[in-house]
């Protein structure tokens, strides 16, 4: 992806390739910020005040000001008017600031899209699992798991994704402890039988994807039933099809898993009836 545009709080538009934070920002000492990817279509940033609720909601979490979001909307709108491009990425972020002053700092970026996406739609993405080692209830229960948090610890979430490609895969299962299914680094976890669409609960501390979300609210359209809940992986490796979704991939469909394929070993018609209604939503 390539940066387009940037707005900083108290500075307006920068050059993106002009520096815009401290050394001792705690977001780069400690892995201390919360940030969210927005999917821009026609100019529009999808389901913007989803994505800055939940950012408001990481903040909070994270300890960092949460008023401070509030200076995103400008800056948003900065960003995108000097991006120049309809169909982006927007990237926000709120980091703690200087160590010892506390003074956050917030950014918008607007870059391009990955360019491979629709070709990896067409053929589906072929993923490994890989064990966390967490019990599925802990994150529930223990708040500095920051589970659900969107926050810029993400080098767990990369090295998975590069240990698949390692394994000569596209993308990674995270498994809590009895292997069930939690969610990809960057993208919640789908999968049919029949009629009816499985998807991790939200009570095992996952991610609450606005494209999920997006996607519950269009399933019983389409005449499918979504349970939500605790499954173990062979559910997901039984499955008829499996697809991912985030804001980014959409519903990118999931192919094989651990060398084996999921059912046919092609795209599915879920996944391919949900994209549309997801671009439909979006007015795209
Ligand atoms: C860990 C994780 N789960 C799920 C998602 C999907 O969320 P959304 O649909 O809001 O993009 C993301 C997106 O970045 C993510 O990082």
């Amino acid at each position: 992806m390539t940066v387009l545009s940037l707005a900083v709080g108290e500075r307006g538009l920068v050059d993106p390739a002009d520096p815009v934070l401290h050394a001792d920002d705690e977001a780069f000492l400690r892995g201390r910020a919360a940030f969210e990817t927005i999917r821009v279509y026609g100019g529009r940033p999808f389901r913007l005040d989803d994505h800055l609720e939940r950012l408001r909601g990481s903040a909070r979490r994270l300890s960092l000001p949460e008023d401070e979001a509030a200076q995103l909307r400008p800056l948003v709108a900065e960003a995108l008017a000097a991006a120049g491009e309809p169909d982006a990425v927007l990237r926000l972020y709120l980091t703690p600031g200087r160590e010892g002053e506390g003074r956050a700092t917030a950014l918008a970026m607007v870059s391009t899209l990955p360019p491979d996406l629709e070709a990896r739609r067409a053929h589906g993405m072929r993923a490994i699992t890989v064990p966390l080692g967490l019990d599925p209830t802990l994150r529930a229960e223990a708040p500095w798991l920051l589970g659900g948090v969107k926050s810029t610890s993400y080098a767990v979430n990369m090295a998975a994704e590069a240990e698949a490609r390692r394994r000569g895969a596209d993308d990674a299962v995270f498994l809590a402890s009895g292997r069930i299914v939690l969610e990809g680094p960057v993208t919640n976890v789908w999968w049919r039988s029949g009629r009816e669409l499985f998807t991790p609960a939200l009570e095992l501390g996952i991610l609450a994807g606005v494209t999920r979300a997006v996607l519950l609210e269009e399933a019983a359209g389409l005449g499918y039933e979504v349970r939500e809940g605790a499954y173990p992986v062979e559910r997901l490796a039984a499955a008829e099809e499996a697809f991912t979704s985030s804001s980014v991939r959409e519903v990118m469909p999931v192919v094989g898993l651990d060398d084996e394929p999921v059912g046919d070993g092609r795209p599915g018609s879920a996944a391919a009836g949900l994209q549309a209604a997801l671009r439909r939503a979006a007015g795209a």
